[in-house]
């Protein structure tokens, strides 16, 4: 008997240094779109210091934890839900390693490799597991039923 398609979402983030240069927001929604990850919910955010803490909250005390909250708190950025089969490691293998200078040396088609300008602003964030992935979408979209999609 056949069975139905699993899917799985998954929570990514355009940072601030994207968001900035509109012109290359829909770049983005292609690629998602071309690699098969749909784009079931997306909205505009405009973080406060204590949102990017509550977020961030597992990093605190690492040495880069204030530079990230300030960088995202620095200006708006979007939250997206995205659904494909394997959502997670899809948009994590689309967006490429952490270091965009690492990115465009190991993975030089990756988003990281390609818009990356720094350890800091490196320009998307991924879920990495299926429970972050429930949890970083239950922070910015405390009304979405997954269940329900
Ligand atoms: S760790 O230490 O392995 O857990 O770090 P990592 O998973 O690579 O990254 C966790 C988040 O911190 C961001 N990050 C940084 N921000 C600013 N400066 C530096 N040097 C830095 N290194 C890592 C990284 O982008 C991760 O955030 P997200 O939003 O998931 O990209």
């Amino acid at each position: 008997m056949a069975q139905a398609m699993q899917r799985q979402w998954t929570l990514a983030l355009l940072k601030p240094d994207i968001c900035a240069n509109a012109a290359i927001i829909p770049k983005i929604q292609q690629a998602m779109q071309h690699h098969h990850l749909d784009i079931v919910h997306y909205q505009d955010v405009l973080w406060s210091l204590d949102d990017a803490e509550r977020f961030y909250a597992e990093h605190k005390g690492k040495f880069f934890y204030q530079r990230l909250c300030g960088y995202m708190t620095s200006g708006p950025f979007q939250a997206y839900v995205l659904s494909s089969p394997n959502a997670i490691k899809d948009w994590r293998q689309l967006i490429g390693p952490t270091h965009p200078v690492r990115a465009r040396i190991m993975q030089p088609t990756t988003l990281r490799a390609l818009y990356g300008l720094t350890d800091t602003r490196n320009s998307f964030h991924g879920s990495d597991s299926i429970a972050n992935a429930q949890q970083e979408i239950q922070f910015f979209f405390p009304n979405l039923n997954l269940h329900h999609l």
